[in-house]
């Protein structure tokens, strides 16, 4: 719908935008209560056609921390697309009842379909093996709480590059800032796909190099996003089985890595890191997660027209 302002991906939003939003949500860090009622009587709505624990929770949180209050549900099967309902009748139906959606859904494209049948703001939490750009939200604020800049990064990115959509989405953001650096960490099977390439790092010019053996390239970074391969994206579960613990971050592996790295993960982690990682100053994982309520709050006062 015309004159409603939804996110769809990262795009969407400019850079002032995003640098805005880090600086309202790295406030809210500081002073919650005094926005405790910046949302009250408004409804954020949840459908989430996918698992989800940080997401859905996190966009929870955030509408009641503002004073909003949050309806939805978190599974396909209890909503009527267990009878055949579409997206589009279904959200059709929810902004109705709702000021501002988050929908997650299995098929990519189908939170841009749910914006151009809804009333009300629609927010992407994450479609398919696509994007997802609330999480790279949540990731930019991490990395600016964790470096103090966006500029001038050598970001590494290990593990199902394929079709992890948190992946994607970050690379987009990353690739808007100056001397940012990509260094794609992966097996064969799980490349970046080739639209991502062309489209985001050739197209801006993005240095960028391709290797399977992460020791070899940990020396340059400056983050680390580790990813979960991503079992429900798979053809075949043999696949995954063979994949699925190609790398493995232990404390040995980082002996040559920056003092002042900092590791990012969506969440949630398999294999892919070991526990006894946690302990490192540099695994910023679980700060990240904190961060994801913040910069959501900052994002639904963005899209609901509240300064
Ligand atoms: C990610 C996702 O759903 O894409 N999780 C999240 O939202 N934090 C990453 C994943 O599931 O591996």
């Amino acid at each position: 719908m015309e004159n409603v302002r939804s996110l769809i991906n990262i795009l969407d939003l400019s850079v002032e935008e995003i640098d805005g939003m880090v600086a309202l949500a790295t406030k809210m860090l500081a002073d919650p209560a005094a926005y405790a009622h910046k949302c009250n009587g408004k409804i954020l709505a949840t459908l989430f056609f996918e698992p989800s624990t940080r997401t859905r929770l996190s966009f929870e949180s955030a509408m009641l921390s503002l004073g909003g209050q949050v309806l939805g549900f978190s599974e396909a099967s209890s909503s009527s697309a267990a009878k055949g309902e579409s997206v589009a009748d279904t959200v059709r139906t929810v902004s109705c009842y709702s000021d501002i959606i988050a929908m997650r859904h299995p098929k990519e494209g189908a939170p841009l379909v749910a914006s151009q049948h809804s009333l009300v703001p629609v927010i992407n939490a994450g479609d398919g093996g696509h994007n997802h750009p609330t999480q790279t939200l949540t990731d930019l604020l991490t990395i600016h709480h964790e470096k103090g800049r966006f500029d001038n990064l050598t970001v590494g990115f290990c593990g199902d590059l394929k079709f992890g959509r948190t992946v994607h989405s970050l690379i987009s953001a990353m690739s808007r800032y100056t001397g940012t650096k990509i260094v794609l960490v992966s097996p064969e099977e799980l490349k970046l796909p080739s639209y991502v390439k062309k489209e985001v790092l050739q197209k801006n010019g993005i240095p960028y190099e391709q290797t399977t053996d992460l020791e070899s390239v940990m020396p340059e970074l400056d983050i680390l996003y580790m990813t979960r391969v991503q079992r429900e994206r798979f053809f075949n579960e043999e696949d995954y089985l063979r994949l699925k613990d190609s790398y493995i971050l232990t404390p040995d592996k980082l002996h040559n890595a920056k003092a002042d790295l900092s590791i990012l993960h969506p969440l949630p982690r398999v294999n892919e890191i070991s526990v006894a990682v946690d302990q490192d100053p540099r695994a910023a994982y679980f700060r990240q997660v904190r961060y994801g309520r913040y910069i959501r709050m900052a994002l639904i006062m963005k899209l609901l027209g509240i300064a």
